[in-house]
C-alpha cells in the first residue's frame, strides 16, 4: 500500500510547547507516522504548530522552508503574514513546520486570553492551507486536534474549496477534550476570513451571538475521533458532551474511538533519561532509590514502608480533586501515608495542596508549577498513582504510571475505564484500583482497599508486574489511525 501524505496540526507538540496529554499524543502519533516500515518508506507527514515565543527563545535551531517565506494571508480589513521555519521532531525523521508570525505568536504564551486569540489559531489553520499550496502538497488526509484546529475542514471545503488541490483531501477532527469548545462572539466569524460562511456554522449558538471553533469541525470535518472508546460513547450523551452531544449522535457513524498510545521512548523506566535510578519489572531495587530520592527531593520524611501516593495533573475541575475534600486528611490523619503532588492550575486546588502540604510538611511534598523532570519523578518513585477524574477522555498517566510499576486509583470514565483494569488479589488479576461514583466516599474506601492490599506486599508485587507487562505501544494504537486515514480515503 502506498505511504500516506499526512498533515497534523495541533496547538501543541511535547516537548516544544505542552500543557498536557495533547503535546505528548501529537509527538507519539506523529513519530510513529513518519516512521519507515519494514521494506518501506514512512508516510509522507508534516506536521503544523505555531513558532509561539517559547519555541523561538528556546534556542532551537530552526531552517527557513523554501517557498514558504513572507506568506501573506487577507483577513477583512488586514493582512497576516507568515513563513514556515522548521525543525526534526526530535526521535524522528519529521520535520515540525512552525507558523512563524510574529504579530500573533511573538513573546506570548501557548495560550492567552487576549482580544486576538480566535485569530491566532484561525491564522494557524490558513497558514496550513496556504502553505499546502505553495508547496503544491495535496495531502490525503488533514489531521485537526481540538478546537485550535477545528476550523481547518470549514476553510478547506469553503474557502479554499476553489483550489483542485485539495479535491481529494478528506479532514478528520480528533476531540481530546471536548471541554474546550473554543467559543468566541459571532463577530468574530467575519474577523476570520468566514463572514460568508453563517449558515454553515452551528444556527443555534449564532442566535446566542457566539460561535464555537469545535462545533464548526464537528459539523465539517470528513471524519471525527476521540481518544478512547469509552469517551466515544460518553460523549454522545448529556451528561459528557458539554453541549455537542446532539451534533455528535448525528454524526454517530462517523465517530470513531481510539485509545492513546503511550511513546515508551520517553517514558519507559527502563531507559527514561529524566531519572538517576532506572529499573524494569525484573529488578525493582532502582525504584526503592527513586522513591527516597522523590521523598528527599520534595522534603518529606523518608519512610520506605509508608506508601507514596503521587499526582500529577493539570489542577482543572475535571480532574476531580474536590473529592479530596474529605478523603485525604483523613488519610493523611490516620496513615503513615505520604502524597507528592505535582500540578498547576486553578487557584482553590493549588491552595488546597498547599494547605495540606502546611498541615502535613512531613506527609506531602508539593511542587506548584509545570516540571517536566519532576513529572517522571513522581511516576517512579511512587507507589500509587490518584487519578479521580470526573470526566477523563484519555488520560496518560494512568498508562505512564502502569508502566512505571505504579498502580493507579482511577475513577471509572473514559479512557480510564479502557485502561485500567481492576485488581483481584485473588485471582491475581489486574493492574489498579477503579471506582464508580464521584464522591469522597467511594474514593475513601478505595483507598483503604488500596492500603489492605499494600499490607500484602507479595500480592502486591504481582499487580505492579501485571501493570508493568501492559502495552500501550503506538505499535499497538497507531494502525488504528492508520486503518481509520485509509478508510476515509476510500469513502
Ligand atoms: P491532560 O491532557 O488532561 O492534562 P493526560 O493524562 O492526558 O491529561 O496528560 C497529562 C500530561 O501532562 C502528562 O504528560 C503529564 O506528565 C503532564 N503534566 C500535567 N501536569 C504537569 C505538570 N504540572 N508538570 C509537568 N507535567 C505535567
Ligand atoms: C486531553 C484529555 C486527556 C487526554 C489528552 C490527550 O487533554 O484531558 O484525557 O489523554 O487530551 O489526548
Amino acid at each position: 500500500m502506498r505511504p500516506l501524505r499526512l498533515c497534523l496540526c495541533a496547538s501543541e507538540v511535547a516537548p516544544f510547547a505542552k500543557t498536557g496529554g495533547l503535546a505528548d499524543v501529537v509527538a507519539g502519533l506523529t513519530r510513529w507516522l513518519g516512521r519507515r516500515r519494514p521494506g518501506g518508506r514512512g508516510h509522507d507527514v508534516r506536521l503544523f504548530v505555531p513558532y509561539y515565543a517559547r519555541v523561538a527563545g528556546s534556542g532551537l535551531p530552526t531552517q527557513p522552508l523554501p517557498g514558504a517565506a513572507d506568506i501573506d494571508v487577507p483577513f477583512p480589513g488586514r493582512r497576516i503574514r507568515f513563513s514556515i521555519r522548521t525543525a526534526p521532531l526530535p526521535g524522528s525523521n519529521v520535520r515540525v513546520h512552525f507558523v512563524d508570525c510574529p504579530e500573533l505568536y511573538g513573546g506570548r504564551d501557548i495560550y492567552t486570553h487576549d482580544g486576538d486569540e480566535a485569530l491566532r489559531f484561525g491564522l494557524l489553520c490558513r497558514a496550513v492551507l496556504e502553505t499546502c499550496q505553495r508547496l503544491q502538497w495535496a495531502p490525503d488526509v488533514l489531521h485537526c486536534n481540538d478546537w485550535h484546529t477545528a476550523l481547518l475542514p470549514i476553510y478547506q471545503r469553503h474557502v479554499y474549496g476553489w483550489d483542485k488541490l485539495f479535491a481529494n483531501t478528506r479532514s478528520l477532527l480528533t476531540i481530546h477534550n471536548i471541554g474546550y469548545p473554543g467559543f468566541f462572539a459571532e463577530s468574530q466569524i467575519h474577523a476570520l476570513g468566514l463572514g460568508d460562511q453563517r449558515a454553515h456554522v452551528h444556527q443555534g449558538d449564532l442566535r446566542e451571538g457566539r460561535f464555537s471553533f469545535l462545533k464548526t469541525g464537528v459539523l465539517h470535518a470528513s471524519r471525527l475521533s476521540t481518544v478512547s472508546r469509552t469517551y466515544a460513547q460518553e460523549i454522545q450523551t448529556a451528561e459528557f458532551g458539554m453541549g455537542v452531544d446532539d451534533l455528535l449522535r448525528s454524526r454517530s457513524q462517523d465517530l470513531a474511538g481510539i485509545v492513546n498510545g503511550v511513546d515508551y521512548g520517553d517514558w519507559d523506566p527502563a531507559t527514561d533519561p529524566l531519572i538517576p535510578h532506572h529499573f524494569r519489572a525484573g529488578d525493582l531495587s532502582g525504584k526503592a532509590r527513586m522513591k527516597a530520592a522523590l521523598l528527599l527531593r520534595l522534603q518529606v520524611a523518608p519512610e520506605p514502608r509508608a506508601p507514596v501516593f503521587g499526582i500529577v495533573s493539570r489542577l482543572a475541575a475535571q480532574k476531580g480533586f474536590e473529592l479530596f475534600a474529605d478523603s485525604i486528611p483523613a488519610l493523611l490523619q490516620r496513615e503513615d501515608a505520604r502524597l507528592c503532588v505535582l500540578g498547576a492550575g486553578e487557584d482553590q486546588h493549588e491552595r488546597y495542596f498547599q494547605w495540606l502540604r502546611d498541615t502535613w510538611p512531613d506527609k506531602v511534598g508539593l511542587y506548584r508549577g509545570f516540571h517536566d523532570e519532576l513529572a517522571h519523578w513522581i511516576e517512579a518513585g511512587s507507589d500509587v498513582f490518584l487519578m479521580p477524574s470526573r470526566f477523563e477522555p484519555c488520560g496518560l498517566n494512568q498508562m505512564y504510571s502502569l508502566r512505571y510499576g505504579t498502580p493507579p486509583v482511577v475513577r471509572r470514565t473514559g479512557g480510564l475505564a479502557d485502561t485500567v483494569e481492576p485488581w483481584d488479589p485473588h485471582a491475581g488479576t489486574g493492574t489498579g484500583f477503579l471506582f464508580d461514583a464521584f464522591t469522597s466516599q467511594a474514593l475513601t474506601g478505595t483507598i483503604d482497599w488500596v492500603l489492605q492490599n499494600w499490607r500484602d506486599q507479595r500480592s502486591w508485587q504481582k499487580l505492579v508486574q501485571n501493570g508493568m507487562a501492559r502495552d500501550f505501544s503506538w505499535d499497538r494504537q497507531g494502525p488504528e489511525y492508520e486503518a481509520l486515514y485509509r478508510s476515509m480515503l476510500r469513502a
